[in-house]
C-alpha cells in the first residue's frame, strides 16, 4: 500500500483536502496528515485525524513527536508528498529550502516526489515572486496541479482556484504507478554542447544549456534507473544521486559514451554534439597577423548513427533541434541513424528550446507521433520515458 503525506496550508480550499484524502483512501492509498498552523484555523485537525486514522503531524516541538523524529521517519516513510492546497507561502519557503515548522522540515528530509497544487488569489498567483518560485520548483522536478480559473473565494475572477479534487488525484495517482518503473534499467544520458578548441584561447561549439539532457537524466534516475550522465561544458551543477561523467569535446563524449553503452539498456543522445571540428589545433594562440583566415574543419563521429550501427538490444534516443518541417526532419533522421525514438523540437518558437525552462516537441517513433505541448522540460522528459517504457515493453 502506497503511503501519501498530504500536506494542508493555510487556505479556504483546505476543507477540499479532506475529499483528496478520501478519494485517495478508496484507492488504496494511506495517507499521512501534516498541517501548517495557518491550516488548522481553517479546519481542525481532529477532523483529518479521524479520516486519516492516523495522528496529524502540526507541531514538530510538541511532546511525543520526537520519540522517533517524526518529520524524518514520515518523510522515510513517503511515497508522494502532496501539498493541496499550497498557499504562495509554502510555495516560497519550499523553494528556499527555508524549515520553520512540522512540513517545511518535513519537506526537506524527504527524497520523495512532491505534488503541489497551489491556491491563492488571481493578484497572487501572477505575482512575479509567486511565479519565480514556481519556476524554481518546476525545475527542481517537483508536479505542479495547476489552479483552475474562475470566480475565488475573495470574489476576484481568475486563475488561483484549487484545481478540481479529481485533478489532483489523478496527478497523485499518476505520480505513484510513475515511482521507480524504470527500476532495473541502466540508462546513458549525453546532454550540453562539446567544445571543439581551435587554440588554447578560441573554440568553435553549439548553443546549449543542457537542461533538458539533465531533466532526463533526473526523471530517469527517480523513477529508479541506474543513470550515468556525460556532460559536455555547462554551467549546471552535477545532478545529485546519479553519476556524472565530464567531457569537453566530441571525442571525448563519443569515447565515453561509446564505453557507458556498452551496459546500458537505453541510451539517450540529447548533447548538442559539434558536427565539424579544427583539422588542426594549435598549440600555441594564433595571432591576428592576417587580414583574412581559412579555417579548415573536419567531421566530427555521429556518436548516435554509431550506436544505431552496433545497436544489440539497446533502445536508442535522439534530439533533433529543427526550425522547419521539425517531424519530416525527425523521421529521416530516425531511420538514417537508426534510432528508435527521436525527439524533435521546434527551436523558433519564443519561451522553449535553448536555454529555457520549458520546452515543446513531438515525439517521433516507427509507430507514430506524440505531440508535447509546451511544458516544463522536467515534464518532458517525464513523457519521454513514458513512451520509452511503452516501446520497450511492445518490443518485449
Ligand atoms: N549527434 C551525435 N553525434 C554527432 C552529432 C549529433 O550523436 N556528431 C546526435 C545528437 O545528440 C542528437 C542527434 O544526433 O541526438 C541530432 O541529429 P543531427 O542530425 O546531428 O542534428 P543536426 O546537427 O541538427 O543535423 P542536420 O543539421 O543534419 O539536420
Amino acid at each position: 500500500m502506497p503511503t501519501v503525506v498530504l500536506g494542508v496550508t493555510g487556505c479556504i480550499g483546505a476543507y477540499k483536502a479532506c475529499e483528496v484524502l478520501r478519494e485517495l483512501q478508496k484507492r488504496d492509498v494511506d495517507v499521512h496528515v501534516v498541517m501548517t498552523d495557518h491550516a488548522t484555523r481553517f479546519v481542525s485537525a481532529m477532523t483529518f485525524e479521524a479520516l486519516s486514522h492516523h495522528p496529524v503531524f502540526v507541531d514538530q516541538f510538541a511532546l511525543g513527536e520526537n520519540g522517533d523524529i517524526r518529520h524524518v521517519s514520515l518523510a522515510d516513510a513517503a511515497d508522494l508528498l502532496l501539498v493541496a492546497p499550497a498557499t504562495a507561502n509554502v510555495l516560497a519557503r519550499f523553494a528556499r529550502g527555508i524549515a520553520d515548522d512540522a512540513l517545511t522540515t518535513l519537506h526537506l528530509a524527504s527524497r520523495a516526489p512532491l505534488l503541489v497544487a497551489p491556491a491563492m488569489n488571481v493578484n497572487m498567483f501572477e505575482h512575479p515572486a509567486v511565479a519565480e518560485n514556481l519556476a524554481i520548483l518546476r525545475a527542481r522536478g517537483v508536479g505542479v496541479v495547476e489552479p483552475g480559473a474562475g470566480y475565488l473565494a475573495c470574489g476576484w475572477l481568475g486563475k488561483g482556484r484549487l484545481a478540481e479534487v479529481a485533478d489532483i488525484v489523478g496527478a497523485a495517482m499518476a505520480a505513484l504507478q510513475r515511482q521507480r518503473d524504470l527500476a532495473g534499467w541502466k540508462v546513458v544520458v549525453s546532454a550540453g554542447p562539446t567544445i571543439e578548441d581551435l587554440d588554447p584561447v578560441r573554440f568553435i561549439s553549439n548553443r546549449s544549456s543542457g537542461k533538458m539532457g539533465y531533466r532526463v537524466a533526473e526523471a530517469a534516475r527517480d523513477r529508479g534507473a541506474e543513470v550515468t550522465l556525460v556532460s559536455g561544458p555547462t554551467a549546471l551543477p552535477d545532478p545529485a544521486r546519479l553519476r556524472t561523467v565530464r567531457v569537453r569535446s566530441a571525442a571525448e563524449m563519443e569515447q565515453t559514451v561509446l564505453r557507458e553503452a556498452a551496459a546500458a539498456d537505453v541510451v539517450v543522445m540529447a548533447a548538442a554534439v559539434a558536427d565539424w571540428r579544427p583539422a588542426r589545433r594549435a598549440d600555441h594562440k594564433v595571432k591576428k597577423d592576417v587580414a583574412e583566415r581559412t579555417l579548415e574543419l573536419e567531421r566530427t563521429t555521429d556518436i548516435l548513427a554509431a550506436l544505431g550501427r552496433d545497436k544489440g538490444a539497446r533502445f536508442l534516443v535522439g534530439f533533433a533541434a529543427e526550425t522547419d518541417d521539425v517531424v519530416a526532419y525527425a523521421r529521416g533522421k530516425l531511420v538514417k541513424k537508426n534510432a528508435d525514438l527521436i525527439v524533435a523540437n521546434d527551436v523558433s518558437g519564443a519561451g522553449v528550446g535553448f536555454d529555457a525552462d520549458d520546452n515543446a516537441a513531438t515525439l517521433v517513433d516507427r509507430a507514430g507521433e506524440q505531440v508535447v505541448t509546451r511544458t516544463s522540460k522536467r515534464a518532458l522528459a517525464e513523457r519521454i520515458w513514458d513512451r520509452v517504457r511503452e516501446l520497450r515493453a511492445a518490443r518485449g
